[in-house]
């Protein structure tokens, strides 16, 4: 007999233009995951808000990471992939949670802290957002949330609500465990730092043309001579070829490091080439997905029926619960 399946959900917000720490940390996981579990996928619009977008942003943004979540691989005939905002039943359980959250729970968030202490100054939604995503995740019943390390915390969080309700109004809610991938847990970027929209240190999953392949050559390296050796792991091309190559060629860049003769150039120009031809075939399906917003649009709608009907499962016993119905 087969174990029952796992219920997968994560999300994304449509913050930004999507970049290969995305790719790596958390969308490739999301699609390998399709395989043998059943997943939810949805686009985090209600969390992006809290940074304030325009709206005709928003929008464009949302309607991008659907059609590149989908050229990446998502299936919507095996996952139900929607926009947050499509399910009512996410907003109820937030406000449910948030009569249950302590308000040090929330203050103690590094994600939080560390917007705070960069200057942002925070609107209550900000403050809020962990609720909002105990509630993304609660409201399915989910088992299993794949993520980058950064939202770590946020599953603690998550999983401490989610206790605090079963105890005090009953075995209600699935306590989710986090799947983080340690191997690509943080992939660095142009300047080693993680990569990350607010560092401008991306490579953009979909780039193109010249812009592109500039960005390469502007991944920081050290000054090492090029006949010297040099050395791979501490290295950031190196770090980034890493998620491209074959163990063969892997070592066979290894080699090269070891052996000195390398100007860091070359390094660079294989691990652009090795970017444009694994994106490749994905970037003709995102190219075929642009032209038909209807059937992203189809798409979208479809998820969101199957994800308000098991939401609606999850929520009529809470409200019975807590009193409410
Ligand atoms: P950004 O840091 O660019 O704002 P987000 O916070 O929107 O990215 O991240 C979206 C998803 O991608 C999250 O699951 C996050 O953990 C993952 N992710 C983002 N950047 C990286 C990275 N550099 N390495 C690994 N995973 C990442
Ligand atoms: N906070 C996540 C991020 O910024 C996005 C997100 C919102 C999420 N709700 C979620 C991820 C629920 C996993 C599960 O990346």
């Amino acid at each position: 007999m087969t174990a029952p399946q796992k219920r997968v959900l994560s999300g994304i917000q449509p913050s930004g233009t999507l970049h290969i720490g995305n790719y790596f940390g958390m969308m490739r996981p999301s699609v390998e995951l399709q395989a043998e579990n059943e997943c939810y996928y949805f686009i985090a619009n209600y969390h992006a808000l809290t940074s304030s977008p325009k709206a005709e942003d928003l929008r464009q943004r949302t309607q991008q990471v659907a059609v590149d979540f989908l050229a990446c691989g998502l299936d919507p005939e095996k996952t139900t992939f929607f926009r947050q905002t499509d399910i009512p039943q996410v907003l109820e359980l937030t406000w449910i949670l948030c009569c249950l959250t302590p308000v040090g729970l929330l203050e103690r968030c590094h994600s939080y802290k560390d917007k705070v202490a960069n200057g942002i100054i925070p609107n209550h939604g900000l403050f809020t957002y962990p609720v909002l995503m105990a509630a993304d995740i609660l409201v399915y019943g989910s088992h299993l949330v794949p993520v980058g390390k950064d939202q770590k915390q946020h599953l603690e969080v998550t999983r401490d609500l989610a206790i605090r309700f079963n105890n005090q109004y009953g075995e209600l809610l699935v306590v989710p465990d986090p799947m983080i991938q340690e191997e690509v847990a943080v992939i660095p970027g142009l300047d080693g730092r993680k990569m990350s929209k607010s560092y401008d240190n991306t490579i953009e999953l979909f780039g193109e043309g010249k812009a592109i392949r500039k960005k390469f050559m502007k991944i920081v390296t050290d000054s090492t001579p090029v006949e010297d050796p040099k050395n791979p792991d501490t290295c950031n091309v190196f770090a980034l070829y890493k998620l491209f190559a074959t163990p063969e060629e892997l070592a066979e860049m290894r080699q090269t490091y070891l052996a000195g003769g390398m100007g860091y150039g070359h390094a660079k120009q294989a691990l652009y080439e090795k970017y444009e031809s694994y994106f490749a075939e994905m970037r003709e399906r995102r190219k075929e997905l642009l032209a038909k917003p209807e059937l992203v649009e189809e798409i979208l709608q479809e998820g969101a029926r199957r994800a308000r009907a098991t939401a609606e499962a999850v929520m009529a016993p809470i409200r019975e619960a807590v009193g409410i119905a």
